[in-house]
């Protein structure tokens, strides 16, 4: 049995609803489960929620409400994210679950057996919102910014558990020289190794001043760090420890998808713990850049938080998606605005896929009666657009090895505007004219099967659209059956298969004024 592609997102804190920034992560993990499957790969998807630590109790608290009660709200509205954005995970995990516990435990109870755990104090800085401890350099950069733009930090001096992680210098280093793909992208990979260098402090794993987390074992009165809790997730839905055999086919994860702030706890503390309790690592961390909003930074207090529903509700989930893969390099800061929508709708989509779609199957009703006609002889025109297609597929397979989503939607839509100058050139509407009946059967075939391709290859990042367009062709073939191999072959569409042109797949926003 082959071992499942295994991707996963952060699990989101609850403290919070959804914002573009959550869904921007499940919706790339989501495009790659897509591709893997296409691809005929067993895939496990993975996405969830982070429901302990000091920030939950604190956001509970302020709001009357127990942790749980804050939880299982709020869990609510990154589930439902999944219909909305059509996203596909096939598991969903929360820190608060049984199944989690057990695993944090047993992972704990390893790392001690091994000698890398030991009781002492903690004394020094801690940033609750983003549950770090602040290492003394840190601190000194913290200290050096303006003071409205310092991160909120409080004293701590408590007893806590430690994990030598400075044992693990020389370990890391060692592996990410080994295995340069473990950071992406590659520039990423440098800030890490510096870090590292730098030498490793042993790292606090418990706290003591507060109750919403996991018991240490054997010290109830400790509860495990936040960040030890929510890393173990991945390993937890993968069946540890308690079912060895899925665990095997599933872990370690081939990809982990963070956003930059959140790469150090992936690529230092995860792969150290990893290492103590004697289980493989993950293959890569691939950290993706911020979305800031209409150019500022995205906050509550500017009020310009953007809500995935919202989007999804105003331009359509397919439109969302596209968007945010198609915007910039997977890995860099981009900027969300209405106008960058409004103008990918617009050209890419209603100009570029949604005319070629409506004009093509609109003249194969108006000349052949809607059904796909045999085509006639072909020439180098069509030859030309065989090869296109076959380039398109193979350089959205080669973007989707490099995690590069744009660069596969690139491909995707130079092979459209090519079948698109294909139909200017021939001119079926003149063909009909001198009845040259042939031409026009060879043509209208061309493109079918053109879109044919396309759709298949849009599936993992638009899968509405990509499945309606499918139907319009009136293909046969059960939509999900089809692999990425099934398009270099024949057989895609049938002579006589029965189109419909409906209506607008990507209607032009217009402002309305
Ligand atoms: N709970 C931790 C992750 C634990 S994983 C074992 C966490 N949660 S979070 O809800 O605060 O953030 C989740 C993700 O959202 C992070 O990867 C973060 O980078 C991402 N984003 C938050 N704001 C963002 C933008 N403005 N743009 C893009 N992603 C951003 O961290």
């Amino acid at each position: 049995m082959s071992k499942a592609f295994y991707v996963t997102t952060p699990i989101y804190y609850v403290n919070d609803v959804p914002h573009i920034g959550h869904a921007y992560t499940t919706i790339a993990a989501d495009a790659i489960a897509r591709f893997r499957r296409l691809k005929g790969e067993k895939v496990f998807f993975l996405t969830g929620t982070d429901e302990h630590g000091q920030k939950i109790e604190r956001t509970a608290e302020a709001r009357g409400e127990k942790p749980i009660e804050l939880a299982n709200r709020v869990v609510k509205r990154f589930q439902n994210l999944s219909q909305a954005l059509h996203i596909t995970n096939d598991d969903f995990i929360r820190t608060t679950e049984k199944r989690h516990e057990k695993a944090v435990t047993e992972i704990f109870k390893r790392i001690e057996d091994a000698g890398d755990i030991y009781l002492s104090e903690y004394e020094g800085w801690y940033d609750v919102r983003n549950e770090a401890f602040i290492t003394d350099t840190q601190y000194e950069e913290i200290m050096s910014l303006p003071e409205d733009k310092r991160p909120v930090i409080e004293k701590v001096k408590e007893e806590s558990y430690f994990f030598r992680l400075s044992n693990y210098q020389e370990r890391l280093l060692e592996h990410y020289s080994k295995f340069p793909e473990f950071v992406q992208p590659g520039y990423r990979m440098n800030e890490v190794a510096r870090f590292v260098e730098g030498g490793l402090k042993d790292l606090s794993i418990s706290r003591t001043t507060f109750n919403w987390g996991i018991p240490v074992p054997g010290n109830p009165g400790h509860v495990i760090y936040v960040w030890f809790d929510a890393l173990t997730n991945y390993l937890t839905a993968a069946g540890f420890p308690d079912d060895p055999e899925r665990f095997n086919d599933i872990w370690p994860a081939d990809i982990h998808l963070v956003g930059k702030d959140i790469l150090r706890f992936h690529t230092v503390y995860w792969p150290a713990f990893l290492m103590s309790a004697k289980l493989p690592l993950p293959k890569t961390v691939f950290a993706h850049g911020w979305w800031t909003v209409e150019g500022e930074k995205m906050s509550k207090s500017v009020g310009n938080v953007v809500d995935p529903y919202q989007v999804a509700d105003e331009f359509g989930a397919d439109v969302f998606r596209y968007f945010l893969l198609r915007e910039i390099p997977f890995g860099q800061d981009g900027d969300f605005s209405k106008n960058a929508m409004v103008s990918r709708v617009n050209g890419d989509l209603a100009n570029g896929l949604g005319n070629l779609v409506s004009r093509a199957l609109g003249m194969i009703e108006r000349y052949r009666g809607g059904k796909i006609p045999k085509p006639g002889p072909t020439g180098g025109s069509e030859e030309a657009v065989a090869e296109g297609s076959l380039l398109a597929i193979k350089l959205v397979e080669n973007a989707m090895d490099e995690t590069a989503f744009h660069k596969a939607l690139g491909a995707i839509w130079d092979f459209i505007a090519l079948v698109n100058k294909y139909v200017d050139e021939e001119a079926p509407w003149v063909l009909a004219k001198e009845k040259k009946e042939e031409r026009l059967d060879t043509a209208l075939w061309t493109v079918s099967r053109s879109i044919a391709v396309i759709s298949i290859l849009i599936s993992p990042f638009m899968p509405v659209s990509s499945e309606e367009i499918w139907k319009r062709l009136g293909s046969q073939e059960p939509f999900n059956s089809l692999t990425l191999s099934s398009l270099k072959e024949g057989g895609l569409i049938k002579p006589g298969q029965a189109v419909s042109k409906g209506s607008s797949l990507f209607p032009r926003y217009e402002e309305k004024s």
